[in-house]
């Protein structure tokens, strides 16, 4: 548990501490993963007009959660929404989640997952799944400490690089609460 973060929906002013958030936990999960030219051109301020187009986009149609610490900074966050690739079970997505290094292995994801799945389940989606790149293993680890069951496999292209990636689903979101 980690009781001094609080987990709350992101708003708008928010973007710009999710991009440093993002950018920050990208250069240190994926160091060797992905290659270094790409992690090193990540552009806070580029990822930050993205996520706040998302936060202020009026069809309500994803989540935006951020995890913050007692003096309100952000240490993490996690999105979801419809299932991207139009995948016959699953229906739901957790389409991100990324914490700063120093608050990894504290409860803090597990309770970011919740969340999503929470507004997932109030959005009449009962499932979803997420992808992780399979030399991801912590990621993956964590997935499967909280129930999810490996379903697939795909191979993206990142900074020119072939990566292959694993998805994860949850048939059951309840079982995450
Ligand atoms: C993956 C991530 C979101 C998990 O969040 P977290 O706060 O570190 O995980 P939690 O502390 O909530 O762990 C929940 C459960 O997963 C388990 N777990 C988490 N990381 C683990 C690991 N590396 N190895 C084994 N188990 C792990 C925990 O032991 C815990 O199980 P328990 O409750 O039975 O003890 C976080 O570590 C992170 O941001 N990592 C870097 C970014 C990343 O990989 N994001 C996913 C991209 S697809």
């Amino acid at each position: 548990m980690s009781p001094t973060i609080n987990i709350r929906r992101a708003e708008p002013a928010d973007a710009q501490a999710i991009a440093t958030v993002q950018t920050a936990s990208w250069r240190t999960t994926y160091a060797g993963l992905i290659p270094a030219e790409f992690l090193a051109s990540m552009d806070i301020g580029r990822r930050a007009a993205v996520w706040h187009t998302g936060l202020t986009d009026s069809t309500r149609r994803h989540c935006y959660f951020v995890a913050e610490d007692a003096d309100g900074q952000v240490v993490g966050f996690a999105s979801g929404g419809p299932e991207r690739e139009g995948h016959p079970i699953y229906k739901g997505e957790l389409s991100a989640i990324y914490l700063l290094d120093s608050y990894q292995k504290q409860g803090i994801g597990r309770r970011l997952v919740q969340a999503v799945a929470g507004w997932l389940h109030e959005n009449h989606y009962h499932n979803m799944l997420i992808w992780v790149l399979a030399g991801n293993t912590q990621g993956i680890q964590f997935y499967e400490a909280i129930g999810g069951q490996r379903i697939d496999s795909k191979t993206i292209n990142i900074g020119g690089e072939n990566l292959e990636e694993y998805s994860y689903g949850w048939l059951d979101l309840t079982l995450l609460f």
